[in-house]
């Protein structure tokens, strides 16, 4: 039976929005449609300003080290709104302990799950045996996925390559996979291209090594049982869907920062949601109303309005939209009439300030 033929059949016997959607959720994956872990870019700003658009994408943070939060500011990289939920936390580390204590750090804060990065081929975290450096030790990525396991009563994932350098083949990645899921791991993310550890910076190891789909899809059918997320280079929910065809879930990451309208049409066209889709102007809506409470609280703007320069990507008008985002929210004292003033310049609409259009372009 399908999970939409469940959820339809529930919401005959129920009969609300709400309760259908509950049972969307329980229907399908939660991984069916995920935003990537994306350092720098998914800090709690932008996963709210994403969220406001989808409400059963899964979300990611950026990746965490263990040292961040053990010895560093852990409330600062722990926090979040509890509107963003659902939220994975992912990790960066190869130390058992630490990452057992990080990781019961991250269910107390609040998350849904706990992420093991081992995928990020950066020089630096290299260095700290952290990311796809790790894909060469699936004994030691196994001692840290049972150490997490054992810790944390929330689900333990882990988000890694099809391979790296000589390390390349179906044989040397089931390997992997069967190693680490004796643990009880569960759920794999799979990036579909090899990272090249020395030679290529982080960038070109997310463009120049060919994307392998086919190597994915062999996992999932070697291990039926496991769920497999397929993620790199997706662009769009209908090549989600027909990948949707072979493995559990899809993870999106430059397409979700960039294009921010791509996930309005998630929630409807893959988890069969009934949820109205939210317009850009309603997102943005929202969004003012969230920055005015950071700003009481400190945050300054450009913290907030950096992740909102693609809201409006491809249309009329969204350049201007981002030039004034980008020449006025760093200033100091920048306000939320910065927001207000930029998203008139697209929408040419009243509902967002009640200056006329004309004032604000002249
Ligand atoms: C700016 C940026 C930062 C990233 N940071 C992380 C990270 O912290 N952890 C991680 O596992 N992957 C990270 N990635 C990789 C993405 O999660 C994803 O695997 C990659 O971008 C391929 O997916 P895409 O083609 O949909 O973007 C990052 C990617 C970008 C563009």
């Amino acid at each position: 039976m399908s999970g939409t033929y469940n959820a339809y059949l529930m919401y005959f016997l129920y009969n609300t929005p709400s309760q259908f959607d509950q049972m969307i959720m329980q229907a399908y994956s939660t991984h069916r449609f995920c935003v990537a872990p994306m350092m720098d870019w998914t800090d709690r700003h932008c996963r709210y300003f994403l969220r406001l658009f989808t409400k059963h994408t899964l979300l990611y943070t950026e990746m965490v080290t263990t040292g961040a939060l053990l010895y560093g500011d852990a409330e600062r990289f722990l926090r979040f709104n509890a509107a963003e939920q659902p939220v994975a936390l992912q990790l960066g580390g190869s130390d058992p302990d630490e990452l057992a204590k990080a990781a019961i750090m991250g269910e107390q804060a609040g998350y849904q799950e706990i992420n093991l990065n081992s995928g990020c081929p950066s020089d630096r975290v290299q260095r700290g045996k952290i990311g796809a450096c790790l894909m060469a030790e699936p004994t030691l990525v196994a001692e840290c996925m049972a150490a997490m396991k054992e810790a944390v009563a929330i689900p333990v994932t882990i988000k890694c390559r099809i391979g790296i350098d000589e390390i390349d083949s179906l044989e040397h990645l089931s390997h992997f996979v069967e190693t680490v899921s004796a643990t009880g791991c569960h759920c794999f993310i799979i990036h579909a291209r090899i990272a090249v550890l020395a030679g290529l910076s982080p960038k070109q190891n997310r463009e120049i090594p060919p994307l392998d789909y086919e190597r994915v899809f062999a996992i999932k059918e070697r291990f039926p049982d496991l769920e497999i997320v397929i993620n790199g280079g997706i662009k769009t929910l209908e090549e989600s869907r027909h990948l949707l065809e072979n493995v559990d879930g899809v993870m999106i990451g430059r397409e979700a920062y960039q294009n921010p309208n791509l996930l309005a049409r998630v929630d409807q066209q893959l988890f069969d949601s009934d949820y109205p889709v939210m317009s850009q102007e309603d997102v943005l809506a929202q969004f003012i109303d969230y920055a005015k409470n950071e700003l009481r609280q400190g945050t300054a703007l450009k913290h907030m309005t950096r992740h909102v320069l693609g809201l409006f990507q491809g249309q009329p008008g969204a350049k201007r939209f981002r030039r004034y985002l980008s020449e006025n929210a760093h200033k100091q004292d920048a306000g939320i009439d910065i927001l207000e003033t930029a998203g008139r310049l697209v929408l040419n609409s009243n509902s967002l300030m009640e200056t006329p259009i004309q004032e604000v372009l002249c």
